[in-house]
């Protein structure tokens, strides 16, 4: 899983010198699919219940499962990239929000507080807390910044199947839910809009949207349970 999380870092730093105005989404897309392969994984989203591309691409006001399009990244967009890789049998999952050309300073702090959201929960990580104390601390943390939690979709467990057992929402009560024990390997994954927590699905029956169009910042790493705390897969 730690080949697999760094092929996924290396990819996402890749796409730093790609995401930029008039690249499409599909384009992006092309980049972290032959990247991935070219360092021996697989873009495990390729496929998965049928989703058309390798990357989950979401723009602005989309929040997860965006599809790959011909669509043109425009300067002040912000675009979110979640994709998994698989390594010898083992997944990994990780997002980043992007900002393309100049991001007015308000969203760029949004944006910044989802991913300090994402590392609220990740403290929260050690033997003997629950799932619970990081869904917590993620909520709590977005509520002081003025962001809304999306309910419907969470983070997960993650090992040789991408979505596992169990459920990390990025919202519920402190001292709940399994207990964390060394060895455990988690997607924790913050999706945080800046209006409303309200979602809803596009017509392609994949793309998941704000119901008020308010934009939405998403951020996801994979970690393992340590003796002490945590370690982070998707990194250098
Ligand atoms: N990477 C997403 C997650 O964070 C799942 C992608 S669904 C797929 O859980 F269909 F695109 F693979
Ligand atoms: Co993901
Ligand atoms: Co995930």
């Amino acid at each position: 899983m730690k080949e697999a999380g760094h092929i996924n870092y290396l990819a996402h730093k890749e796409m730093e010198r790609f995401i930029r105005p008039g690249v499409t989404t599909k384009e992006l897309d092309k980049k972290i699919h032959d990247f991935i392969i070219s360092h021996g994984g697989f873009p495990s989203c390729l496929g998965y219940e049928g989703f058309p591309g390798s990357a989950c691409i979401c723009v602005n006001e989309e929040v997860v499962h965006g599809i790959p399009s011909n669509r043109k990244l425009q300067n002040g967009d912000i675009v979110k990239l979640d994709f998994t890789v698989r390594k010898a049998g083992y997944e990994s999952d990780m997002t980043r929000t992007y900002f393309v050309g100049n991001v007015s300073p308000e969203i760029q702090e949004k944006v910044y507080h989802t991913e300090q959201a994402l590392y609220a929960g990740l403290k929260m990580v050690k033997p003997g807390n629950r799932i619970g104390d990081i869904s917590h601390a993620i909520e709590t943390y977005a509520h002081k910044h003025g962001l809304s939690v999306v309910e419907e979709l969470v983070g997960h467990g993650i090992g040789t199947n991408m979505h596992e057992r169990p459920d990390v929402p990025n919202y519920g009560e402190s001292g709940t839910g399994p207990v964390l024990k060394p060895g455990m390997t988690l997607a924790i994954e913050p999706m945080l809009n800046f209006g409303r927590k309200e979602v809803e699905i596009l017509e392609n029956d994949w793309t998941v949207v704000t119901k008020d169009k308010s934009l939405s910042s998403h951020f996801e790493h994979t970690i393992v349970v340590t003796e002490d705390g945590y370690e982070i897969l998707t990194g250098e």
